[in-house]
């Protein structure tokens, strides 16, 4: 490969500081369309809670659904910031279950209710609130009711969207005669994340997810959420799912573009295409590709894992990354596993250098959209914003968060050293019970 081509890559995904500038100015405007109702790719969805006390009290249950592994928790709530530390039990969601009838998925989804409660002895006397984390855009019309928008991260599950998700799981929990049990809160995971943090953390006032998927919520004023009519006070102030991964006012590339058109969810979550974990992998297997079509990259051997979409995991790329020794063995032996026998030593640096790009790009869009929601609440950065973060690219893809850190640098100054960017693992399930406490205070 000449320096021209791989120059011409970097050029392609390269977002300057002008370019992030511009990003958070898109941002704000598609923003305030959300907020007023009228079209635009950010859904800002209401969300009905607040940060809360720290005060709220009980035991409760909370079911975690968004990817491809579903967990159910119980904890308590003890007051005074603390809670108990969670008793969880994961499941692994088959792929039937994504794509096949959504009934079956909820009744699978009830059915794991019950074993948890068997196993755990619980008695049916015994009654709980519960708090669903439903990590898609759900139009929420209450703190425990909403309807599925569409399905996001190959989420396809029939007879789902336009239906209020609560009264889903409900009868299906009633199907399997779980009558102990109510649906109290329903919550987004960046809701759960920002509210599990903000238990204990009064800065906190941003959630966002950086993992197979990517979204934000914030607090925001009620009186400029717009589309809240009449029937609401409009005093005080109320969590807004930004549902950013959707957000569309981003220079895409060839890539960008191949990788949408082969995507089931064409046109939609664009962001989301460019910076999570279930689309990085995709990009640079289409660059690879490329390359290879092009005999600059890998030369004389076949294909392989880069012949077939999806095939080339994002993890794949973390590994690249975190390999920093001199000749690049682990990469070489990684590819060799994957099917490509013989690489150069060149070939691996390039490739180290295709991944840097990529993730490159991925973080400062994310830092770019995070300023952006800080902004909207603080324009000139005047107190203190604890941000809690939680997902796999966020946690583990080397160097990422600190990559976000200096593009945050450089877009707010010193002034960035307000913005405390946390790792707030697995909070979405508990801000989820959280929100059922609040719920059952209202
Ligand atoms: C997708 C979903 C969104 C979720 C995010 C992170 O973007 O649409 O609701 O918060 O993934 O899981």
């Amino acid at each position: 490969m000449t320096l021209q081509e791989l120059k011409s890559i970097e050029k392609a995904f390269d977002v300057p500081l002008s370019e992030m500038k511009r990003i958070i100015r898109a941002f704000h405007s598609e923003m305030g369309k959300g907020l007023s109702d009228s079209d635009g790719s950010l859904k800002m969805i209401p969300t009905y809670v607040d940060r809360p006390t720290g005060d709220e009290k009980g035991k409760f249950i909370a079911l975690d659904l968004g990817g491809t592994n579903f967990r159910i928790l119980e904890m308590e709530l003890k007051g005074g910031k603390n809670i108990s530390k969670p008793v969880s039990r994961q499941f692994v969601l088959d792929r039937k279950y994504l794509a096949g009838d959504g009934k079956a998925l909820f009744d699978f989804i009830a059915g794991c209710v019950e074993i948890f409660l068997k196993g755990k002895g619980i008695d049916k006397a015994a009654h709980f609130d519960l708090g669903f984390t439903f990590s898609f855009p759900v139009e929420q019309t209450g703190i425990a009711s909403g309807r599925l928008l569409r399905w996001t991260k190959g989420f396809n599950a029939k007879g789902v969207i336009g239906k209020d998700v609560v009264r889903l799981l409900d009868e299906a929990l009633a199907g399997k005669h779980v009558n102990n049990v109510k649906v109290a809160a329903l919550a987004n995971d960046t809701v759960g994340t920002m509210v599990a943090r903000a238990y204990e953390d009064p800065d906190c006032d941003v959630g966002v997810i950086l993992g197979t998927g990517t979204n934000a919520c914030y607090r925001e004023y009620i009186s400029n959420i717009k589309k809240l009519h009449s029937g609401m006070t409009y005093a005080g102030q109320m969590i807004v799912n930004t549902e950013w991964g959707n957000f569309n006012k981003l220079r895409t590339n060839s890539y960008d573009k191949i990788l949408d058109e082969g995507s089931g969810n064409r046109g939609s979550q664009i962001l989301e295409k460019m910076v999570s974990g279930m689309y990085l992998g995709e990009i640079f297997r289409l660059i690879a590709k490329d390359l290879m079509k092009k005999k600059v990259l890998f030369a004389g051997t076949n294909i392989g894992v880069f012949g077939k979409r999806g095939c080339f995991k994002t993890e794949y790329m973390s590994a690249i990354e975190s390999d920093h020794s001199a000749g690049l063995p682990d990469m070489a032996r990684l590819f060799k596993k994957l099917g490509i026998k013989d690489t150069t030593l060149r070939d691996r640096q390039l490739c180290r250098n295709i991944c840097r790009i990529v993730s490159g790009r991925a973080s400062r869009i994310s830092a770019a959209a995070l300023a952006a929601v800080i902004m909207k609440m603080d324009r000139e950065l005047s107190r203190k914003h604890t941000i809690a973060i939680d997902g796999s690219v966020f946690e583990k893809y080397p160097g990422f968060s600190d990559r976000m850190r200096s593009a945050l640098k450089e877009i707010f100054g010193n002034r960035s050293s307000r913005v405390s960017m946390v790792l707030a693992k697995d909070g979405s399930g508990k801000g989820a019970a959280i929100i059922a406490a609040v719920a059952g205070s209202l």
